[in-house]
């Protein structure tokens, strides 16, 4: 079984989102036995932002097409990200809350993933139909202030609910998060929502 974790926060040390990805991806290791593991840290090895070109190199064949070593290196990246995440039978996401939404390392990857004919497919006019199904995802989700359903702030809040939409645009409709919020409110708060949250990732079951 396979394991994809993706890390997003541009802090390297003191991040919460990564501790928690880290501590989802070691419980899942020990629930499963022989998990196949792969990292990739999108604020070291981000993804360019998607262009006409590249769009285009992904679309047809590139040995055949006029294009530069770097939109072929790009197009052949983007391919092995989109294989990586059809292989996986678990993504586990580190997602920090940066100005109401995903960091755009993660936005990028999205464009990556998110591909019509590969993970989703039209079955009449709105009417999308996802071929990614059947993989877990779980995100661990850090936000700085207060956003839970029914908070003055929850409007404002786009991490969750475009991931949910996104990935349930793929197919997945379940995606399972695990929240620390309230964190830079204070010390005291934060050390709260951290502690809440592992103990919630030791609950998880394979
Ligand atoms: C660039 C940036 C933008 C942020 N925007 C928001 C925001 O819109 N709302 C919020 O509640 N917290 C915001 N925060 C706070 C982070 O969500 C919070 O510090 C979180 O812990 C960051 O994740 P990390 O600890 O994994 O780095 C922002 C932080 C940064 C660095």
């Amino acid at each position: 079984m396979k394991l994809l974790h993706i890390d997003t926060s541009i802090q390297a040390t003191g991040s919460i989102s990564r501790e928690m990805s880290a501590a989802t991806a070691e419980r899942l290791k020990r629930e499963i036995p022989g998990l196949d593991v792969q990292y990739r840290d999108l604020a070291v090895h981000p993804l360019p932002h998607l262009t006409a070109r590249v769009f285009a190199a992904l679309a047809q064949d590139m040995d055949t097409g006029d294009f530069s070593d770097a939109e072929r290196n790009d197009a052949v990246e983007s391919k092995k990200v989109l294989e990586d995440f059809m292989a996986a039978d678990i993504v586990v996401l580190g997602v920090p809350l940066y100005n109401y939404s995903v960091p755009s390392t993660l936005r990028a990857w999205i464009d990556r993933i998110v591909v019509f004919g590969k993970t989703f497919r039209y079955g009449g006019p709105n009417q999308p139909i996802g071929l990614a199904a059947g993989k877990r995802v779980i995100v661990a989700l850090a936000r700085g202030g207060y956003y839970a359903e029914g908070s003055a702030a929850a409007q404002h809040e786009h991490a969750e609910t475009y991931l949910r939409s996104v990935f349930s645009l793929v197919g997945i409709n379940d995606v399972e998060f695990i929240i620390a919020e309230g964190v830079a409110v204070g010390p005291e708060f934060r050390e709260t929502a951290l502690r809440g949250a592992l103990d919630t990732i030791q609950t998880l079951a394979a």
